[in-house]
């Protein structure tokens, strides 16, 4: 039984469908990347999946139980936690206490809460700047304080919307290590991400939408060179320069 079974979901906002008919399997321990042009349906799909919505058809189940009617604190509760794509840290609070906030939602005492927020700062890599206040931080910095919020939480499905989103090189080489780091712990992942080198790095499997339809599932290697998936989202030019940087790769 998957951790997260997607059925047939389809939403509608008015005559807008921004789901289709979706289903896909999130395993439990495997990190999944969700893909598809802007507006393709991601945010939509995440919004059904959390509880923030409730989809218009189909059915979504979270460790084998029909979540699809639950509401998203019910969702969390259970253990599936997402981030936002535009974050909004409690700006006038510390980073450190942004995250207690997350753990105390566990419903932890104080002193399990702060343990459980410095192993999250130390996951994302954030214990440095741990008493700086949230709202004058860099966004790479606010993107990762986001995940380890939800982190503290303590999911077992930790969905992240755009986590790499406007960040340097270096920061999204160590966004792609910390994802690594929490598969290794054991968290299942759910990673909406434009950065296809990233994705590709980090992903079990790889779903695609495009117009709210799932036009691809499978492993990266046999996503990236589909036909549908390169015409709708990721253009000729990607599928050249990563054929190119294999066969220099074969070669060396
Ligand atoms: N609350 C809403 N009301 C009406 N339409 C919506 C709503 N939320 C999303 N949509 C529409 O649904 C479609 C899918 O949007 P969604 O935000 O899910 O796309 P996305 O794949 O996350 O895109 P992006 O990569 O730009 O974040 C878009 O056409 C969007 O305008
Ligand atoms: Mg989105």
């Amino acid at each position: 039984m998957a951790l997260l079974e997607v059925r047939n979901v389809t939403m509608k906002f008015g005559s807008l469908v921004a789901n289709d008919d979706v289903s896909f399997d999130v395993e439990k321990g495997s990190v999944v990347g969700l893909i598809g042009p802007n507006g393709a349906g991601k945010t939509t799909l995440f919004n059904c999946i959390s509880g923030f919505y409730k989809p218009t058809s189909g059915k979504l189940f979270f460790r084998g139980q029909d979540v699809t009617d639950m509401p998203a604190y019910a969702v969390a509760r259970l253990g599936a936690v997402r981030t936002f794509q535009v974050v909004h840290p409690l700006k006038e609070m510390t980073v450190l206490d942004n995250v207690l906030v997350g753990a105390f939602l566990r419903g932890a005492s104080a002193e399990k809460a702060h343990e459980v927020a410095r192993e999250c700062l130390s996951l994302c890599q954030l214990e440095e700047i741990s008493d700086r206040m949230a709202g004058g931080l860099p966004i790479g910095y606010k993107k990762r304080l986001e995940m380890a919020r939800a982190l503290a939480t303590g999911p077992e499905l930790l969905m992240l919307d755009e986590g790499m989103a406007g960040l340097t090189s270096t920061e999204i080489k160590a966004a792609v290590e910390i994802i690594k780091g929490l598969q290794k712990r054991g968290i299942t992942l759910l990673v909406v991400e434009h950065i296809m080198e990233a994705i590709m790095s980090v992903a079990d499997k790889i779903v695609v939408l495009d117009g709210g339809v799932k036009i691809a599932e499978g492993a990266p290697q046999e996503v990236v060179n589909d036909e549908r998936v390169i015409t709708a989202y990721l253009g000729a030019k990607f599928s050249q320069r990563l054929q190119a940087s294999r066969g220099g790769a074969n070669n060396g």
